[in-house]
């Protein structure tokens, strides 16, 4: 299941769990349609840091911040979709100045309330487009969020708007799910990723268009509340492509955050590319 409105493809447990909590909390969006663009508006927001309270854990964040640091170095960062700040906040607390882009000003207000948030410089825009006016030692995209960009061309420009802010030898660091096709028989389409006796989840997979949607149903109050969120799932060596045509080479590719490795039955990856250094800003 992804997620993504963040998150989502998710392909492992704990993304699928923070998911079906968040949306599922937040069905009280009622809607027969397809949810468009900003879906981390208002009423999600509100619920963000509770439903993603699993994957805030210290235990959970530490490595993630561990392994950004190391690779910002003294440079500064950059995160696409910071929202409330669950990875950019506490890297920046130690030590690596961090800016961000957001597509949702609800989830930005999330974030400026904290503290400590009000040295992070976060911008209202899509990062896929969204000019900073300086460049970084370190961009990075977590959490599925390339997955909200539903299509090549969107994920691509995500890719070169990295590069573009990028210092020669600068890092670009994205962590998703790896797509989860093979657990579809053949003929399949579809694929439950929650099922409880007061939520259901499905995922319904558009092979011709390499776009998924993750349909998140809910009993509340006695009515059956629906949202539906579309997904572009790509796979490792087609983002591998995309840093090519930007001008970036993969330097790592690891099944979590603590350098796991990346193997056949990996559900997600996290993977670095680092900007050819004869490429300039
Ligand atoms: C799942 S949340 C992740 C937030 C944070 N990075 C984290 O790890 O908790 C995804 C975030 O990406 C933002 N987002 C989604 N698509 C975006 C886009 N095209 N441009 C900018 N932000 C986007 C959403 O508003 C949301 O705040």
């Amino acid at each position: 299941m992804y997620l993504t409105p963040g998150p989502s493809p998710i392909a492992d447990a704990d993304l699928c769990g923070w998911a079906t909590r968040v949306y599922g909390e937040s069905l009280g969006i009622r809607s027969d349609n397809m949810v468009k663009k900003d879906y981390f508006g208002e009423s999600i927001a509100e619920r963000y840091d509770e439903g993603a309270a699993a994957m805030s854990t210290p235990e959970v964040v530490r490595p993630v911040v561990d392994f950004l640091a190391r690779l910002a170095g003294e440079k500064r960062a950059l995160e696409f979709g910071i929202g409330t700040g669950r990875i950019g906040l506490p890297l920046h607390e130690t030590g690596v100045p961090v800016d961000g882009v957001d597509l949702s000003g609800a989830m930005l207000a999330r974030l400026r309330a904290k503290p400590g948030a009000n040295s992070i410089h976060a911008v209202e825009g899509d990062f896929a487009t969204t000019k900073m006016d300086r460049t970084y030692g370190l961009v990075f995209v977590v959490f599925n969020t390339i997955n909200n960009l539903t299509t090549q061309d969107g994920q691509l420009a995500c890719f070169q708007n990295a590069a573009d802010h990028l210092e020669p030898d600068g890092y670009f660091v994205v962590e998703v799910g790896v797509p989860k096709l093979r657990m579809l028989p053949p003929g399949e389409n579809l694929h439950a990723f929650h099922l409880s006796e007061t939520r259901w989840g499905i995922d319904e997979y558009h092979f011709a268009t390499q776009e998924f949607t993750s349909h998140h149903f809910a009993l509340r109050d006695g009515e059956l509340v629906r949202m539906s969120i579309p997904f572009r799932y790509v796979f490792p060596e087609e983002l591998d492509l995309m840093a090519k045509v930007a001008g970036m080479s993969r330097v790592g590719r690891w099944a979590g955050w603590e350098h796991e490795p990346f193997t056949d039955e990996s559900t997600k990856h996290v993977s670095v590319w680092k900007k050819d250094s004869h490429t300039r800003p």
